[in-house]
């Protein structure tokens, strides 16, 4: 699987406070069944966004834990006015992989500007995923918004633990409810440390199997992920897969 929203790297954020713990976190990732994993250290007003560091840090994690998991660059992108104007400058600093794929964090309330912001990043060659979209209240009240942001073509990545409801009741029903609609294009674990928040995927794909289908487990976890850290298009041709019948969910085993 790749995973390619984490807090993996020591000290940069309020992910991984040490290499220790940015250790375990990747260990934990490749037991799990993760085969990459993209570091995604917060780019916003209180965390600044280096990218030499961040390079640095990812080879000398990369080095400690051995190739597996393969470690990608990226960051989780808040959406405001300084990081846009920098981003517009240097398109490839804050891209996963320094490709076109862009991890782009809101607020919990939706600003009327954030439809001006998206166009002006894909103006510049950006294409936008969208992070943990049923966690934001505002967007919990707009739900038309996430049907009309993928209509124009912006990928949506939910949080492996909201299916699960690990983030609430709320987070739980909304991410469910993108799920049923086919509005959810990859998971990921968003991963911050080894107890609460973990770089586990293997639950909610088994989660989606089941509920779901392999075929679309396949999509979230491997495929579209796999997509973006290699910069190629993500195929929404055939998507979403059929869910299974209600009948055939009744009698698959469910995850507690
Ligand atoms: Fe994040």
């Amino acid at each position: 699987m790749v995973d390619i929203h984490s807090h993996i790297l020591p000290g940069l954020d309020d992910g991984a406070h040490d290499m220790d713990e940015s250790l375990e976190m990747v260990k934990m990732a490749a037991e799990t069944g993760t085969t990459d994993i993209v570091a995604t250290p917060h780019a916003d007003q209180q965390y600044r966004y280096h990218p030499g560091l961040v390079r640095k840090l990812i080879d000398e994690l990369q080095t400690a834990c051995g190739p597996d998991p393969k470690i990608h660059q990226g960051c989780d992108f808040h959406l405001h006015s300084d990081n846009i104007e920098d981003a517009l400058l240097h398109t490839g600093r804050y891209t996963v992989n320094g490709t076109q794929y862009l991890l782009v964090e809101l607020d919990d309330a939706i600003h009327t500007s954030t439809p001006e912001y998206f166009d002006k990043l894909e103006r510049a060659g950006i294409k936008i995923i969208l992070t943990h979209p049923e966690r934001y209240a505002g967007l919990r009240e707009m739900p038309e918004l996430v049907e009309h942001w993928v209509a124009a073509g912006r990928l949506m990545q939910v949080t492996a633990q909201s299916l699960l409801g690990r983030f609430g009741q709320q987070a739980s029903s909304f991410s469910r409810h993108l799920m049923d609609r086919g509005l959810v294009h990859i998971i990921a674990s968003d991963a911050h440390n080894t107890h609460d928040r973990v770089p586990v995927l293997s639950e909610a794909r088994e989660w989606v199997e089941t509920q779901y289908s392999g075929t679309l487990a396949h999509l979230l976890f491997d495929s579209h992920p796999r997509a973006v850290i290699e910069g190629r298009d993500v195929d929404l041709s055939r998507f979403p897969p059929q869910r299974k019948s209600l009948w055939s969910r009744f009698f698959s085993r469910r995850p507690s």
